[in-house]
């Protein structure tokens, strides 16, 4: 008890760095041994050859979903929101008869919450509201602040060139202008930094809405979905080196901080749901195949609802905005993350079969009364970005590449690093340098981009500071125009596929794009869009 009371509370820069010491120092010592030769062992991907991993059951499950904890406004006036984010280490007791685990988390103040979800709390704002955030580094590494997908000037986004100084602190403030209604999340992106806080539980939900918005009326649900990939002794498990090849994925996926927690749904209701894991792809879906309707994507509501669809892919880094019915009468049903094969590579050649698929929760659906509740036909009016037009837009492309080079991968001493040599991860053939600008765009001006694939696994293209629309998809000589018109800030890439997209960017300044499994990303699959 007294240890426990101990680490619950505000921990101090030793025990930060002390460990931050033991993490490297597991890190290292787990490539050691993913490097020692035995390349393909099923238990490379499942953790064997790190430090052991806690059992699959070890978290508990089925307690109710928890609710997210909400960022209180510090400001009373009106339009303004005003709030503080410290980024601090939080000991939470996980594994019985071990020690707490150390997460890092975002909070709204110090010590660091001990209750209730990991995941940072949600920030709930309306369109026109000027935010002001004051963010706290109390952790033993510089990070950032990004506020994925909202329009926020380029100096206030979080960009790895900015970084916080472990102890220091600095504001972000944006205005959230009209049309901006949607669901967004925050996370921090320190340069090569990204995978590790993301890992020990930096992440956190941002939900904009808008003075007219036809579904208000609906009750509503919020999933933030993480991944955890937690050592037998408690502690977070560190990258692996196919967690840096393949993205890391842990033995547990969370909804709002919690294994396979029970829902009851009594009323039709709207499902924000986020996909917050590093690398995890979730092809969501009920595992008796009922249908649910697609309401939103990451930048806001659909123009018409998409009735009828029985699974959605949210690759990650993305957002949905779902409607599931409480149905006629009592059933219940599991929400899964079904089979989805994203082409994870081996450590020799060839690729990985898909994971199984993965139970997200439980659900109870109760019906209070058989009722159907109506959907608007038309939820709002989205324009074609390419319909201003009167010239040839401007075009860009972008492809994803890898090398591996299995020598340097397996020189003795490699294990030293706490990255991978030999590993590259690569926008138009070239790893990230913060001192090259890799794209240049113009202020205002509509661009077509062209997102190419070149390797053997799904990369999801995410660009900082604008929703863009999709225009197109071609693969294997075959090009699809997109149906569905939507606002996006990552679209899932196929391997040889081509994404086409309309994209526009409102402020000067530079503009992060790179691959949001974020092993990649800080890796080197990433540019810098200089806008002017
Ligand atoms: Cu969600 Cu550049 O990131
Ligand atoms: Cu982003
Ligand atoms: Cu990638």
């Amino acid at each position: 008890m007294k240890r426990r009371t101990f680490l619950s509370g505000a921990l101090s820069a030793a025990t930060a760095s002390l460990f931050a010491r033991r993490a490297f120092a597991q890190e290292a010592n787990d490539a050691m041994h993913a490097m020692s030769g035995m390349a393909d062992m099923p238990a490379m991907s499942g953790g064997m050859m790190q430090s052991p991993l806690a059992a699959a059951d070890a978290l508990p499950a089925g307690a109710p979903l928890a609710a997210l904890r909400t960022l209180a406004n510090e400001s009373r006036e009106p339009g303004q929101f005003r709030a503080t984010l410290v980024a601090q280490l939080a000991a939470r007791p996980l594994l019985p008869g071990k020690p707490p685990t150390v997460f890092w988390q975002y909070d709204a103040g110090a010590p660091a919450e001990k209750d209730g979800p990991v995941i940072g709390p949600l920030i709930d704002v309306h369109e026109g509201d000027n935010v002001e955030i004051t963010f706290v580094n109390r952790l033993p590494q510089p990070s950032t602040i990004h506020w994925h997908g909202l329009p926020v000037p380029p100096d206030q986004d979080g960009n790895p060139s900015s970084p916080v100084a472990p102890g220091g602190q600095r504001v972000y403030r944006f205005t959230l202008p009209p049309g901006s209604a949607g669901t967004y999340w925050y996370h921090p992106h320190p340069h090569m930094l990204t995978s590790g806080q993301v890992s020990h539980g930096l992440a956190g939900p941002i939900v904009v809405r808008a003075a007219d918005d036809p579904l208000a009326a609906w009750p509503e649900r919020h999933l933030f979905v993480s991944d955890l990939k937690l050592a037998a002794d408690g502690t977070i498990a560190a990258n692996s080196m196919m967690d840096w090849m393949n993205g890391r994925e842990g033995q547990f996926v969370l909804l709002n901080g919690a294994r396979q927690p029970q829902i009851e749904v009594v009323r039709d209701e709207r499902w924000r749901v986020w996909n917050g894991c590093n690398a995890r792809y979730l092809q969501l879906a009920f595992d008796d195949g009922r249908a649910f309707a697609q309401v939103g994507t990451d930048g806001g509501l659909l123009g018409a609802p998409r009735e009828g669809g029985t699974a959605l892919l949210l690759a990650p880094g993305e957002r949905a905005e779902l409607i599931v019915r409480a149905g006629p009468g009592a059933s219940h049903a599991s929400f899964i993350a079904a089979q989805y094969d994203r082409g994870k590579m081996s450590m020799s050649h060839g690729s990985l079969p898909a994971g199984p698929s993965m139970t997200l929760a439980n659900v109870r659906f109760a019906p209070e009364r058989a009722t159907h509740s109506m959907l608007p036909a038309r939820l709002r009016e989205i324009v074609p970005l390419d319909s201003s037009l009167t010239r040839t837009p401007p075009k860009k492309s972008v492809v994803f590449s890898e090398a591996m080079d299995m020598r340097l991968m397996h020189q003795p001493g490699a294990s030293r690093r706490r990255m991978p040599r030999g590993m590259q991860f690569m926008v138009n053939g070239a790893v990230f340098d913060p001192a090259r600008v890799t794209l240049s765009s113009r202020r205002g001006e509509v661009e077509h981009w062209a997102i190419g694939n070149g390797t053997d696994m799904d990369h999801p293209f995410h660009l900082h500071g604008t929703q863009f629309q999709v225009l197109a998809r071609e693969r294997n000589g075959e090009r699809k125009e997109e149906e569905l018109l939507a606002w996006r800030d990552t679209v899932n890439v196929r391997p040889g596929e081509t994404v086409h997209i309309a994209t526009v960017q409102h402020e000067a300044g530079d503009r992060m794009f790179h691959c949001h499994i974020i092993e990649h990303e800080d890796l080197g699959m990433m540019g810098t869009l200089r806008v002017s």
